[in-house]
C-alpha cells in the first residue's frame, strides 16, 4: 500500500515538473493558495548579465530543492494531526540566481506590491478563506542574494529561512534580525577542516 502512494507521488512529482520545465519563461512563478501561504526563492536559471535578463536553466537539484518545498507543504496539508483545518499554500519564485532579480521578485511579498487574489480552492476539504499574506519565505540559496532579499522582508516582519546561504555577515541578528538558515555559517566548517 505505501509502495503504490509513493509510485502515484512520484508520478504527480513528474507530472508536474514536466509542467514546469514548459513554462520556462523568465519571471515565472509556481504557486498553490491556501490560508496561510509561505514564499519561496529558488534559483532556476542563471542570469545573463549582458542582456539583463534571466538566462538558461540550471541543473536539475534547484528544481529538486523548490520540489522538495512543495512536497513537504502537501505533506503537511495531507494529515490533519499537523495542522488541523488550516491549509498551507505556497508562491515560489526564481532568483535567476542573481541578488537583483532576488530582490525584484521578494517584493511579491510585501504587503503593499501583492494584488488580491481570490479564493481557487487549491486544497479541497480545507478552509481556504484567505489573509493573502506571506507568513515567512523559503530560500534563496546564495548568501549574496539572501542578504538583498532579508533586508526588504524585514522591514515588513517577514521571516526568512535559507536552505544554503552560509556566510558569516548573515549571522548578524542585529543587521539581520528575520534570517535564519538550516546549514551552519562558514565559521563553524573551516574550522572543522582545519
Ligand atoms: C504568475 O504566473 C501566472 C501565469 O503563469 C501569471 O498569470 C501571474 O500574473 C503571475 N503572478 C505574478 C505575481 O507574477
Ligand atoms: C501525521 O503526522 C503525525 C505527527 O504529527 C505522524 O505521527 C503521523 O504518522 C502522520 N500521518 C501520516 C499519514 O503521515
Ligand atoms: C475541521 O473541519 C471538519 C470538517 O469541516 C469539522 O468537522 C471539524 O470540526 C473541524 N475541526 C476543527 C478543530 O475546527
Ligand atoms: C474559514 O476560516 C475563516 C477564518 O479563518 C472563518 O471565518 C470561516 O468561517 C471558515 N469557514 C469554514 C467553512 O470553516
Amino acid at each position: 500500500m505505501k509502495r503504490v502512494e509513493d509510485y502515484q507521488f512520484i508520478g504527480l512529482l513528474f507530472a508536474a515538473l514536466l509542467l514546469f520545465l514548459c513554462n520556462v519563461e523568465a519571471n515565472l512563478n509556481y504557486s498553490s493558495i491556501g490560508q496561510l501561504n509561505i514564499g519561496g526563492l529558488f534559483p532556476l536559471h542563471f542570469y545573463d548579465e549582458p542582456k539583463r535578463t534571466c538566462g538558461s536553466l540550471r541543473e536539475i537539484g534547484s528544481l529538486r530543492r523548490m520540489e522538495a518545498m512543495v512536497y513537504a507543504i502537501n505533506k503537511i496539508n495531507q494529515n490533519t494531526s499537523v495542522l488541523n483545518n488550516i491549509s498551507l499554500g505556497y508562491e515560489i519564485y526564481d532568483t535567476c540566481s542573481y541578488p537583483a532579480e532576488t530582490l525584484k521578485q521578494s517584493l511579491n511579498f510585501i504587503p503593499p506590491y501583492r494584488k488580491a487574489s481570490s479564493c481557487e480552492c487549491d486544497n479541497p476539504g480545507k478552509n481556504n478563506s484567505l489573509s493573502n499574506e506571506i507568513i515567512g519565505v523559503v530560500g534563496p540559496q546564495r548568501s549574496s542574494s539572501s542578504v538583498q532579499s532579508t533586508i526588504l522582508l524585514s522591514l515588513y516582519n517577514i521571516p526568512q529561512v535559507s536552505y544554503l546561504s552560509t556566510s558569516d555577515e548573515l549571522s548578524n541578528d542585529e543587521r539581520y534580525p528575520y534570517f535564519l538558515r538550516t546549514v551552519p555559517p562558514d565559521r563553524f566548517q573551516v574550522s572543522t577542516v582545519l
